[in-house]
């Protein structure tokens, strides 16, 4: 790509800025108006940063719905600090309804995690996947086909992942004190653009291991 091509990519970003400020403002002149005075987004989203898979758009919603925190593979690692903040505000202060932790078939960061390559900084990430990969290890395992074994793993790292922030204090606070919060596992398919809902939905503690349990 030479410089020409690079500003006029750069440029196209800001040009499509103001194309749809006007769209918007046909459809609504109050739309800014509106949106600018708070946020109330009834549910968070936990998504892989790929950039096939916008929160907004795949769920229709509009700006002002969804509060999102993406990374890669959609993790809830138990000492990020930076997810872990973004749960914490999402439940106390925006008190949101649903947490939703959204995977995607053909994930690079589960295939990734499902090789052997040495990628750098990236591997450390990745190691969180490996270590979903040896709790399932027996059923991962006896899947042949390397696509159906990554589809799986993209379910089963979802499903750990709800594990995850079901054991967060954030969201056992929410629930010691009766917020009503549900947290989700979805898979997208990026080939046909359909959310699969993993049906691991949690509204208590019940069924969090007792170690994981608070008393508050
Ligand atoms: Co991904």
């Amino acid at each position: 790509m030479n410089s020409d091509e690079l500003s006029k990519l750069y440029q196209g970003l800001l040009d499509g800025n103001r194309i749809w400020v006007e769209a918007k403002l046909k459809e609504n002149p109050d739309f800014f108006k509106d949106l600018a005075l708070s946020q109330d987004p009834p549910v968070l989203w936990i998504g892989c940063s790929d950039s096939r898979v916008p929160a907004n758009e795949i769920t229709n919603t509009k700006p002002g719905q969804v509060f999102v925190h993406r990374n890669i593979a959609n993790m809830v690692v138990h000492t990020d600090i930076n997810l872990l903040s973004v749960i914490d505000y999402a439940t106390s202060v925006l008190r949101v309804k649903h947490i939703i932790v959204c995977g995607h078939y053909n994930c690079g960061g589960i295939n990734a995690a499902l090789s052997n390559t040495h990628f750098g900084l990236i591997d450390n990430w990745l190691r969180n996947i490996k270590d979903v990969y040896r709790l399932h290890q027996a059923e991962l395992d006896a899947i042949t086909d390397p696509e159906g074994r990554s589809r799986r793993l993209v379910e089963l790292n979802v499903i750990e992942q709800v594990h995850n922030l079901s054991k967060t204090s954030a969201v056992q606070n929410s629930w010691d004190i009766n917020k009503p919060l549900m947290i989700h596992g979805w898979v997208y398919d990026v080939g046909n653009g359909i959310i699969k809902d993993l049906k691991v939905s949690m509204k208590n503690n019940k069924d969090v291991p007792d170690i994981y349990k608070f008393n508050f």
